[in-house]
């Protein structure tokens, strides 16, 4: 196989940043040294890439994406060829998604059809969570095999009544199985049964334009599960990781847990740290490119979504990428907010994003890749291989351009949807070359990766608890 050296880039990993150059043997990093040293400079490399002037950082590790999902009487747009190709273009090499188990299934069919659908498909790395919608005695059972089998992680839903929803009593059986397997339990935490009393209400009094999508499903009642998902952990004994953060709120029900020394964590995704209410209010249904749930909060709630992810409060930046066309799909709700499919495009958009938070002065640059790469990749059992840049890890890497400037734009990404939901953003930084396993994806922005070439990992269990 290629040896690659990368040579003169500043190395960025969640501990350090040092001038360093990167030998890539077999797949892994091989080994670093100091720019110009003896060692480095014996180094027999078939390729050279200069990283003179940018960053060499981990690939990241997005742990919450959709692809090829079938929800709201439709499937998201991009499949795991077209998710994964765009995700390389973004700089990141590991994903995350969700199979599911459909009501009266076994999670083994689900799990099974999951891993048809991205066999041969993905240009980068890929993993599984499963998501539980029919949780009883045989389904229980099953998380353990799932966990012996490197599915390590189980989303369960407060929301969504009739379609993923679980009551409290299937969260509380769920999370005494996770506390004796070892599995994590990631939660949406969001009161779907009184939502979908104040959605009915809205409908019958008219108020069907996308902005009520956020008005309904309240901040209190994203922060009242948060709290009620926390305390049935706590019963239980079992960790918790709540998904897509938003209200300020729930935030807070985080920090008091994590005080307390719960096992406790939280994500948060790009859209809540830069899009608002006032995009669910854009006018001629253009609202709803923005309706995802848990919703777009009013833009006073991301300070503390900042907040939680400097104190650690907060730990992963994932995407919740879930693209659905405008044209033909979120269109599908026209006239009615609740037949809007929820979810956004981003997974191309993540490191971009987060680097421009570093450019902001929101967090720092070792944060950014703690957040977006090392964070996740402990929290999923998928370090030390993936996420940081170690001798023997493997070599997920990115030369990253931080002085380059673009526009992002529905016109040059390269996801499956026709519109982006930072359309005409200006970001400072982009990914220049992209390595997967140590084979060049991304080479000086062109894509010289190939489907099939991605590989599926079994994961740990998380490493924040061992
Ligand atoms: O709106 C969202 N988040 N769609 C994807 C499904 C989920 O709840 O994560
Ligand atoms: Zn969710
Ligand atoms: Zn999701």
């Amino acid at each position: 196989m290629t040896t690659t050296a990368i040579r003169g880039g500043l190395v960025i990993t969640a501990a350090e940043e040092t001038r360093a150059d990167v030998l890539v043997e077999d797949g892994k990093v091989a080994a670093l040294a100091a720019p110009g040293s003896a060692f480095a400079q014996r180094w027999q490399a078939d390729r050279t890439l200069d990283a003179t002037g940018k960053y060499v950082i981990p690939g990241g590790v997005d742990a919450h994406t959709h692809l090829d999902f079938p929800f709201g009487g439709t499937a998201s747009s991009d499949d795991f060829e077209t998710g994964t190709r765009a995700a390389a273009w973004g700089g990141t090499t590991t994903l995350v998604d969700f199979a599911v188990q459909s009501r009266g299934q076994a999670l083994r069919e689900g799990l099974d059809r999951w891993h048809a659908k991205a066999d041969g498909k993905c240009a980068i790395d890929y993993a599984f969570h499963m998501i539980l919608s029919d949780v009883n005695e045989a389904s229980l059972k099953e998380m353990d095999l799932l966990v012996g089998e490197g599915v390590t992680s189980f989303k369960l839903f407060m929301a969504y009544p009739g379609v993923f929803y679980s009551d409290d009593g299937q969260i509380l059986r769920a999370m005494q199985r996770a506390a004796g397997n070892g599995g994590l339990i990631m939660m949406h935490a969001e009161n779907g049964i009184a939502i979908d009393v104040l959605v009915e209400q809205a409908l019958a009094a008219g108020r069907t334009d996308p902005r009520h999508h956020g008005e309904v499903r309240k901040a209190l009642l994203e922060a009242e599960a948060t709290h009620r998902a926390i305390a049935l952990a706590q019963v239980a004994g079992s960790p918790l990781y709540v998904v897509h953060v938003s209200a300020e709120e729930a935030v807070a029900e985080l920090a008091r847990a994590r005080h307390k020394d719960l096992p406790v964590f939280g994500e948060t995704c790009p859209q809540y740290l830069f899009l608002s209410t006032d995009n669910l209010a854009e006018p001629d249904f253009e609202g709803a490119k923005y309706v995802c749930s848990t919703p777009l909060r009013p833009r006073e709630h991301q300070a503390a979504l900042w907040r939680g992810l400097r104190t650690d409060d907060l730990q992963v930046v994932s995407t919740d990428h879930c693209p659905f066309c405008f044209s033909g799909q979120k269109e599908l709700g026209r006239g009615d907010f609740s037949k809007i499919p929820n979810g956004l495009p981003g997974v191309e958009n993540r490191m971009d994003l987060l680097h421009q938070a570093v450019v902001d002065g929101h967090i720092s640059r070792r944060r950014w890749i703690e957040i977006a790469c090392a964070a996740p990749a402990r929290m999923f059992g998928l370090a030390p291989h993936k996420g940081t840049i170690v001798p023997g890890g493997d070599a997920d890497l990115v030369i990253y351009d931080p002085h380059a400037e673009q526009t992002l734009s529905a016109a040059t990404h390269h996801m499956n949807v026709d519109y982006s939901a930072y359309e005409g953003k200006r970001v400072t930084g982009r990914v220049e070359t992209v390595l997967s396993r140590g084979e060049v994806v991304i080479d000086r922005r062109k894509f010289t990766g190939r489907a099939g070439h991605g590989r599926y990992v079994p994961r740990t269990t998380c490493q924040y608890l061992t």
